[in-house]
């Protein structure tokens, strides 16, 4: 990809910024009256949003991130597409699909009338996508950068078989200090309780972390909160065609496994992903659409 076409073909003067910090992996640079973000070709992945006036991104992106191709990148939103979690059937496919680890091309880039800017990135279906999930596609990600952060994942079957797709938008999000953050919302919700063999459990109150927290919850309302006390300001999160919650904090243990992610890091992120997952399964007919969206909106207090 040639950024210099980049930015001939879809550079928005000051607003919208093609690079390449790392060689290989171009990266989009917004920055408008609202707001700055950076979203990576690769992943098709947003990495940083921070709103004018806020002390802090809400984004987390782990300081050992590894830009690899075939390597999720570890933060911001990774896009786990057409499967979330590990392949239904095949443990040897990569965890949470295939969108997470191409390229993705540019669509369109535009500033709307209220002035915040709209990035549409599209994956299509490729050999290599066939080779793990063999179904022609159309995928969109659609990045509106303005007060709130809006997206739209956007699945178009262009094939002639019907298809099922799992999905989230896995945002890692920055927090101050997880023995104090809470996800208000999901009082009275079912889980599947992944670090507890799967089993069925129900949400009392709001979630706290004080352990590993890999939970896939049901049924959920269209907001959710996390409430930061540590960075004094709250996250709304509003979805749309999603009734699916996955909130994962990995803690100690896991923390200390994983080579892209700082030991001590478990400390300020949070993971609460806007998903179709475990029996909310989607079918999209030859030619059909289904989109699923979600909004960021953050307040501080
Ligand atoms: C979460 C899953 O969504 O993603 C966890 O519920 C998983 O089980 C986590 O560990 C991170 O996945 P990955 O593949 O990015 O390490």
């Amino acid at each position: 990809m040639d950024i210099t076409q980049l930015n001939q073909d879809f550079g928005i003067d000051g607003s919208v910024v093609f690079t390449e910090e790392l060689v290989g992996f171009p990266l989009i640079k917004i920055k408008n009256d609202f707001a700055v973000a950076a979203v990576s070709m690769y992943g098709g992945h947003v990495i940083s949003y921070q709103p004018v006036g806020a002390d802090h991104d809400l984004m987390y992106l782990s300081g050992d991130v590894v830009y690899k191709v075939g390597k999720g990148v570890r933060g911001g939103v990774p896009i786990c597409w057409p499967w979330f979690g590990p392949h239904p059937t095949d443990s040897s496919q990569p965890s949470h699909g295939v969108a997470r680890t191409s390229f993705w091309q540019v669509e369109s880039t535009e500033t709307t009338t209220t002035g915040a800017t709209r990035i549409i990135l599209k994956l299509t279906d490729s050999p290599e996508t066939h080779e793990l999930w063999d179904y022609s596609f159309e995928l969109r990600i659609a990045v509106t950068v303005g007060k709130t952060l809006n997206l739209e994942l956007i699945t178009r079957n262009t094939g002639d078989q019907v298809f099922e797709i799992t999905q989230a938008l896995h945002t890692y999000f920055k927090i101050g200090d997880v023995d104090q953050v809470q996800v208000l919302g999901l009082d009275g919700c079912d889980y599947i309780d992944k670090v507890d063999g799967g089993q069925i459990k129900t949400q009392l109150g709001e979630v706290a972390i004080a352990a590993e927290v890999d939970r896939v919850y049901s049924n959920v309302p269209a907001e959710l909160v996390i409430n930061d006390p540590a960075l004094s300001r709250k996250i709304k999160l509003i979805s749309k065609n999603s009734t699916t919650a996955i909130v994962w904090n990995p803690w100690i243990d896991k923390s200390k496994t994983m080579g892209d992610f700082p030991n001590d890091d478990y400390k300020h992120m949070i993971c609460v992903e806007t998903a179709n997952a475990a029996k909310e399964i989607i079918t999209v007919p030859p030619q059909g659409e289904y989109s699923m969206a979600v909004a960021y909106q953050c307040e501080a207090y």
